[in-house]
């Protein structure tokens, strides 16, 4: 039997799309309960939720004969996710600020585990910054939040904003389930953050990046459900809880400790920016600018990802290009290059989103050829759709391992 779901459907438009949620939910053997909306009736009807459910929805909290029960209380000890699909613009607003005045929104509150979020609205509704500052305080708490798609929208515009496809809601709820962990019984090693190549005794040479990214990636595997180890260099973000994590400064090291723990992982997610470059040799002491101008001779830095790639009995290989613009194609040559089995492209100059921002857009290729275009949101809803994209291929893997081993 797969997690129970609480699902909270609010009152737009694709509220009748959460009939078929709810049906794909059962049918991946997850049990679900309804609650719902007064706007969300306008929609559709509870009965038709009541009866495929199997059990009363909830709509108001008053309604109906005075029973001795606390619904939302016994709700919250029954249920390992809270899915709110579709989530309007209100319900959101309502959910970060901690609203809870009528069933769904009291039912947040009472509710103690996973809580993902599937929005749906107007494309200028979804940009808006009250929207925008409404999901963001969500995030911040650890709502998994499942991205709208573009496309036509019910109200005649076109944009972002549809409901995401049901199959992809689907997957994100499973992947939050702990009954199902996706991704449980792997071994993940992640590497994020900067390298940092010493130029004399106090100058290093470093890069951009906060390791939010690789941050964001091990602690979406660890929700899943995987065992992570995170090698990370100087960080932006704190560790995630449950994360084993160790610290690099170069390239040299990083290599070190890939070597360590390349051998017992299932995959290795290489997010780290790593120099390419590095000085031939550190200055001793401190440059002195009164001696005048230093001039600084440069190696490169050996390719850490290739080096996995040629590996006999290499963990599944996910490496990253960041690229200024979206060049598919010279992403693809990389993830061959290094001999890799995916690659996730960013494109580091589109605005608000790559090394130092806290939201990312992404396009995750495949050496077997499949694509997926993961949307711009904030880097964790980014690291668990980059997740559910390979998990299929992680599983695979361990599939294989198991059947290699019996
Ligand atoms: C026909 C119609 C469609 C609507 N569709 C949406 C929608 O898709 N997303 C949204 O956020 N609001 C939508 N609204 C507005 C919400 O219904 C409205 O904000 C309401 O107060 C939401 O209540 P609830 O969040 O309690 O369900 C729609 C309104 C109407 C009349």
């Amino acid at each position: 039997m797969g997690g129970r779901v609480v699902l909270g459907v609010s009152g737009g438009i694709a509220a009748y799309k959460a009939v078929e949620i709810l049906r794909e939910l059962q049918r991946a053997g997850c049990p679900v309960r309804v609650v719902m909306t007064h706007h969300a009736t306008e929609f559709v009807h509870p009965r038709t939720f009541a009866v495929l459910s199997g059990h009363p929805v909830e709509v108001g909290q008053f309604e109906g004969p005075a029973g001795p029960g606390v619904d939302h209380v016994e709700r919250s000890r029954w249920a390992d996710l809270f899915l709110v699909a579709p989530a309007t613009a209100d319900v959101l607003a309502k959910m970060a600020a901690g609203i809870a005045d009528d069933a769904l929104t009291t039912y947040h509150l009472a509710h103690r585990r996973a809580v993902a979020v599937a929005p749906a609205m107007n494309e200028f509704m979804w940009r808006h910054p009250a929207t925008r500052e409404s999901l963001r305080r969500l995030e911040a708490r650890g709502v998994a939040v499942i991205p709208p798609d573009g496309g036509p929208l019910a109200c005649g515009d076109s944009g972002e904003g549809r409901l995401a496809a049901v199959a992809r809601i689907v997957d994100s709820a499973l992947g939050l389930l702990p009954m199902r962990g996706a991704l449980a019984g792997l071994r993940i090693l992640v590497t994020a953050g900067p390298t940092r190549e010493p130029v004399d005794a106090v100058r290093v040479l470093t890069n951009r990046s906060s390791g939010r990214m690789g941050v964001a990636l091990a602690a979406a595997a660890r929700r899943m459900g995987a065992e992570v180890v995170l090698l990370h260099g100087p960080m932006a973000v704190p560790v995630p809880p449950g994360v084993e994590a160790v610290r690099f400064e170069t390239a040299a090291e990083l290599e070190g400790l890939l070597a360590q723990h390349a051998p017992g992982a299932d995959a290795i997610l290489h997010a780290a920016a790593v120099a390419d470059f590095r000085p031939v040799r550190a200055a001793e002491g401190k440059l002195d600018r009164r001696e005048g101008g230093a001039a600084l001779e440069l190696e490169p830095v050996p390719d850490l990802a290739a080096g996995i790639g040629v590996l006999e009995d290499r963990p599944y290989l996910v490496v990253f290009a960041a690229e200024i613009g979206e060049d598919r194609e010279r992403a693809r040559a990389k993830m061959a290059a290094k001999g890799a089995d995916a690659v996730v492209l960013n494109d580091v100059a589109a605005p608000g989103t790559g090394m130092e921002a806290a939201e990312n857009a992404v396009v995750v290729m495949t050496a077997r050829g499949e694509e997926t275009v993961v949307p711009r949101a904030a880097k964790e809803t980014v690291a668990r759709e980059i997740l559910l994209a390979l998990s299929g291929e992680l599983l695979a893997r361990r599939g294989k391992e198991d059947g290699d081993g019996a």
